[in-house]
């Protein structure tokens, strides 16, 4: 089995002004550059501070994601901003799919896989983001639902699929405090490896990281990434904070 680099996101979301995004990074990297060779970093800022994110961590191991993208190069999408555009910032990830672009932002599959595909045609690393709603758990739902927002994968060919990175989110988990259990996250993380096996091809599988995000914090990532089908973490709250991240950092590598 390829060997998979443990990943952390720190998903800012809508927080943090200038001054802040400014502070956090030479404090982060003072934290966390012993473990730099070990694992992968990246920071998720909102769109209008990627250019200062970007030239603030230029000489640093730490990557820059951008939290969304466009599903064209350019054009009249008002608000939009253009995988080109993030490619010549100098921006290399960007988060898609995310529960509160699905479910606030009402973005349904077939945007989101538009989105996807002008990510990857760009060269940009998609962390795509599924998740199931809390009624869709209990009723059952939680695979058919993981099932239905993969299945746009399947129109993308491999060699373009490549570098791609997903996201396992679970809805009722996403900044509620109660995370899913190392066992609950392990079991859906298996379910996406299995399916990308059988849809896409076991090699494919096998190199694909698989992260978890909901309610991650210091005292649970080293937990989760135990398991073996966890290869990272997407933090929200709990990467607000430099110490907090560079906790969870540690920890989780510590597994
Ligand atoms: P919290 O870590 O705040 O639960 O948010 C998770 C998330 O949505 C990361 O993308």
């Amino acid at each position: 089995m390829e060997q998979r680099k443990p990943l952390f996101i720190a998903n800012w979301k809508m927080n943090k002004l200038a001054q802040e995004v400014g502070a956090f990074v030479p404090k982060f990297n003072e934290l966390t550059n012993i473990f730099s060779s070990k694992c992968e970093m990246v920071l998720a800022p909102v769109s209008v501070y990627l250019p200062k994110l970007v030239e603030l961590t230029a000489s640093t191991p730490i990557q820059v994601a951008a939290q969304n993208c466009g599903a064209s190069k350019s054009g009249a999408f008002t608000g939009e901003v253009s995988p080109v555009m993030l490619k010549e910032l100098g921006v290399h990830w960007v988060i898609l799919g995310h529960s509160e672009r699905r479910h606030v932002f009402k973005e349904d599959d077939a945007l989101v896989n538009a989105r996807l595909k002008a990510a990857l045609e760009e060269g940009l690393i998609p962390v795509f983001c599924v998740g199931e709603k809390l009624e869709e758990r209990k009723s059952g739902e939680t695979f058919s639902v993981i099932e239905r927002q993969l299945k746009g994968l399947k129109d993308i060919s491999e060699n373009n699929l490549k570098g791609l990175t997903i996201a396992y989110e679970p809805v009722w988990a996403i900044g509620t405090g109660e995370n899913a259990t190392p066992a609950q996250a392990q079991e859906v993380h298996a379910f996406i490896r299995q399916w990308l096996a059988k849809n896409i091809s076991s090699t494919f599988a096998n190199r694909t990281r698989i992260l978890y995000g909901g309610s991650v914090k210091a005292d649970n990532s080293a937990q989760l990434m135990a398991m073996g089908d966890v290869d990272g973490l997407l933090v929200g709250g709990a990467s607000l904070d430099p110490l907090s991240f560079g906790d969870i950092v540690k920890r989780g590598l510590n597994s």
